[in-house]
């Protein structure tokens, strides 16, 4: 599968740096929802799931995180320890995130509201689901690219 990296532009001076998201310009699609991760415990795994209809941008604000992305193609390893790269994480895609450094904090951009109906928590259903519905060109209109 493709591992998507977004860079981020740095804004930095000799009082430190800032990076901006904005929507429809280094995040590539309409922003609704943000919600970030923080004080994860040592050896926890999470997220164990795919979306059928939200796609996500993921930072590290801070520390360091492990993705294991799988597009029904096999699982990828993704680190993600750079506050200056997003890791996009569309539709259809099995996410898992471990390895967590004790001061991560991971900020993901959504765009769609919360909707616990919009998981799928069983890597065999995912696997049925993808494989059924063709969904590669779906995502690819999805994000309107
Ligand atoms: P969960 O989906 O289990 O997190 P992860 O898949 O990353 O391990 O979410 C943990 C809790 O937070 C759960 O009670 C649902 C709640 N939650 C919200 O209320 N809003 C949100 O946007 C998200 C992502 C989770």
């Amino acid at each position: 599968m493709d591992i998507e990296r977004i860079p981020l532009q740095k804004h930095g001076d000799s009082r430190g740096m800032l990076i901006a998201l904005e929507q429809d310009r280094n995040v590539p699609f309409e922003i609704r929802r943000v919600y970030y991760l923080f004080a994860t415990k040592g050896g926890v795994h999470r997220g164990m799931h795919a979306h059928r209809n939200l796609n996500q941008l993921a930072v590290t604000v801070r520390g360091s995180v492990t993705f294991l992305l799988d597009d029904g193609s096999g699982p990828h390893e993704v680190v993600l320890d750079d506050p200056s790269q997003g890791l996009l994480l569309r539709r259809m895609v099995w996410r898992e995130m471990y390895d967590f450094s004790d001061d991560c904090v991971l900020m993901v951009l959504a765009d769609q509201f919360y909707d616990p109906a919009d998981y799928i928590t069983d890597y065999d259903l995912f696997l049925r689901e993808v494989a059924g519905a063709g969904h590669s060109g779906d995502r690819a209109a999805c994000l309107g690219r």
